[in-house]
């Protein structure tokens, strides 16, 4: 019979194989260079979990498991690059003392950035797999300031909503989150989580989101334009790599 998968499973049965890259930010005269462990291939470990899902009946579990939490993501090259830039105009104080929450971070690389030039990290996702990577590259960079909170937004659960009502219920500086509208449902779960944290503040520019213009994108935007939440988008240019070719890329920054 199918059973929910744990962590243990996923880690004894499918190997997650991975490789050490480098994401380098400049800005006028500054420059950071971080190192990030992620997935060697993306694809190859889809295979490998759907393979293990399938022949242990848990074929339903691949949305929640897919591990697409392991690659740098153009949007979070976007965004770390937009949090960079900021920082670089601060010239000394750069992010310090700033607190941030990232929500969906997969590999965490604006909240790496952000710890670097001072800020103090909640950093969340729902994947299981997603701390072990966030220590590594905490390791690899030497951070300590960025925390980790397994959170599924979309969860409706009792511990869900006490989660939710503490983060909701915190003084947060900024709000991060990148590539994270690529399901039909995301946009109104997350356009509900971002109304109720809005509606608790007069700030602007408090939740940075970018997206690389994924179908559901828009879905958001049309939450957003039906309610009072204002919204300032952009384009930023950032670079993917495509079977080993690096190609420019234009990533939607909203700043709600
Ligand atoms: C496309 S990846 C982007 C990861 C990272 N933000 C980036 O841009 O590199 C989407 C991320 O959202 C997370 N995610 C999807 N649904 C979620 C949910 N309901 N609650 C929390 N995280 C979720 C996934 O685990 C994954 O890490």
């Amino acid at each position: 019979m199918a059973s929910v998968m744990s962590l243990r499973d996923l880690e004894n049965q499918i190997v997650y194989q991975t490789k050490v890259t480098r994401e380098t930010f400049e800005f006028q005269d500054f420059q950071l260079t971080l190192e990030v462990r992620s997935l060697e291939s993306l694809d190859d470990t889809i295979d490998r979990v759907f393979e293990y899902l399938q022949e242990n009946g848990n074929e339903s579990e691949l949305e929640r498991l897919c591990p697409y939490f392991g690659v740098v993501w153009p949007a979070a090259r976007a965004l770390a690059d937009a949090l960079f830039e900021e920082a670089s105009r601060r010239e000394a104080t750069k992010l310090s003392g700033l607190k941030i929450l990232e929500i969906g971070c997969g590999l965490a690389l604006p909240s790496l950035v952000a710890a670097k030039l001072g800020a103090q990290i909640l950093a969340t996702d729902y994947h299981p797999m997603v701390p072990r990577f966030l220590n590594a590259n905490l390791e690899l960079n030497q951070i300590s300031t960025i925390e980790y909170l397994e959170l599924d937004w979309g969860s409706e659960s009792d511990e869900t909503q006490k989660k939710l009502e503490s983060i909701t219920g915190t003084d947060w500086d900024l709000i991060i989150g990148s590539d994270i509208l690529y399901e039909r449902f995301h946009a109104s779960q997350l356009f509900s989580l971002f109304e109720k944290i809005l509606t608790q503040t007069k700030r602007s520019n408090l939740i940075w989101i970018t997206d690389p213009a994924r179908p559901y994108l828009q879905a958001f935007i049309d939450h957003l334009k039906a309610s009072s939440i204002s919204v300032k988008t952009d384009i930023r240019t950032t670079f993917e790599w495509i079977h080993g070719q690096k190609k420019a890329k234009d990533i939607f920054i909203l700043k709600l």
